[in-house]
């Protein structure tokens, strides 16, 4: 099948860098969010990012300006009835992400496939909220998008093989390396990283060591490029938090119980980079 036409719904850090990277790519793609302000957000930092990368010299201007005239902005859901593929980037959230998938299934036509970028929910269960389980599936592309080769690729219970061979093409397309993944809660890339990600939160919760020497051993110890308390802020608190919820009531292993530190953040609205302050404060 081919794919001409793609919508990304929410225009969040994920929803803006995937957008960029197909519109990059030579895609035509619409950048929808429900939210006017969250959208001009989106769109201005993808520009700002592409005029970066002019100066720097890795693109020519030209190809910012094709990148751009790729671009539309969208502010309602309809305008998914033109679009191939829908990859949804909106909050990690199964009640939120079933209702917009259902409508989708209602709006777009027979052949459009329905993709998530979700982190850790099953496709599976996203997947049963649509007539159409056979075209539902798991795209999880990594923060930041544009910088970041791998794309995980998740198969529901019913994911078609057709629907499978069409994404892993396209993230082909998109330069990235794609590895195929069974719905299991977390997936691979989160089983892995977010209970590192959590213990290190009990590390200073403990009061073990502080945060910047938590980051340390992390990466002058570990070879990581980023300490796992910056990382936590730059993915989201609240995005963390949600994560280690679906591993611990997927698991029903206390090991995954997300730490009580993390939980209080989220609650006080210190979600991270994006409402600038996490672990750390940024400008
Ligand atoms: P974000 O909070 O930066 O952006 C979410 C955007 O979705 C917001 O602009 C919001 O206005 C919009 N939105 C919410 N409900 C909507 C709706 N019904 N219709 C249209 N727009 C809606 O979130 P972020 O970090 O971009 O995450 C989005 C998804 O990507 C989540 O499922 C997350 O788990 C996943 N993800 C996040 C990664 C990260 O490092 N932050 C990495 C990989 C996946």
């Amino acid at each position: 099948m081919s794919i001409k036409s793609v919508m990304v719904i929410g225009a969040g850090q994920m929803g803006s860098g995937i957008a960029q990277v197909f519109a990059q790519s030579g895609f035509q793609v619409m950048l929808n969010d429900m939210n006017e302000e969250a959208l001009d957000k989106g769109m201005q930092s993808i520009e700002k990012l592409l005029s970066r990368n002019v100066d720097k010299g890795r693109i020519e201007e030209e190809e910012k300006t094709a990148t751009l005239s790729r671009l539309t902005p969208s502010l309602n859901l309809d305008d998914a009835e033109s679009a191939d593929l829908v990859i949804e980037a909106i909050v990690e959230n199964m009640e939120v992400k079933t209702k917009v998938f259902s409508r989708l299934d209602k709006i777009t036509p027979h052949h459009t496939i329905l993709a998530s970028n979700t982190s850790s929910l099953p496709i599976t269960e996203i997947a049963a909220a649509t007539e159409r389980p056979e075209k539902v599936i798991g795209m999880h592309f990594m923060n930041p998008v544009p910088v970041m080769k791998l794309v995980e690729i998740i198969r529901g219970l019913q994911t078609s093989d057709e629907t499978y061979e069409t994404i892993q093409r396209v993230a082909g397309e998109l330069q990235k390396t794609a590895v195929e993944v069974e719905d299991f809660p977390g997936f691979v890339s989160n089983r892995i990283l977010m209970p590192m990600i959590n213990e290190a939160i009990y590390t200073l919760y403990e009061g073990v060591a502080s945060k910047e020497d938590i980051d340390s051993v992390m990466k002058l110890g570990m070879n990581h490029p980023m300490g796992p308390l910056t990382l936590a802020d730059f993915i989201g608190l609240d995005t963390c938090l949600y994560i280690m919820e679906v591993l611990h009531d997927g698991f029903g292993d206390s090991k995954y119980r997300p730490c009580p530190l993390l939980r209080k953040y989220v609650k006080a609205g210190w979600l991270g980079k994006k409402s600038g302050r996490g672990f750390y404060v940024y400008e």
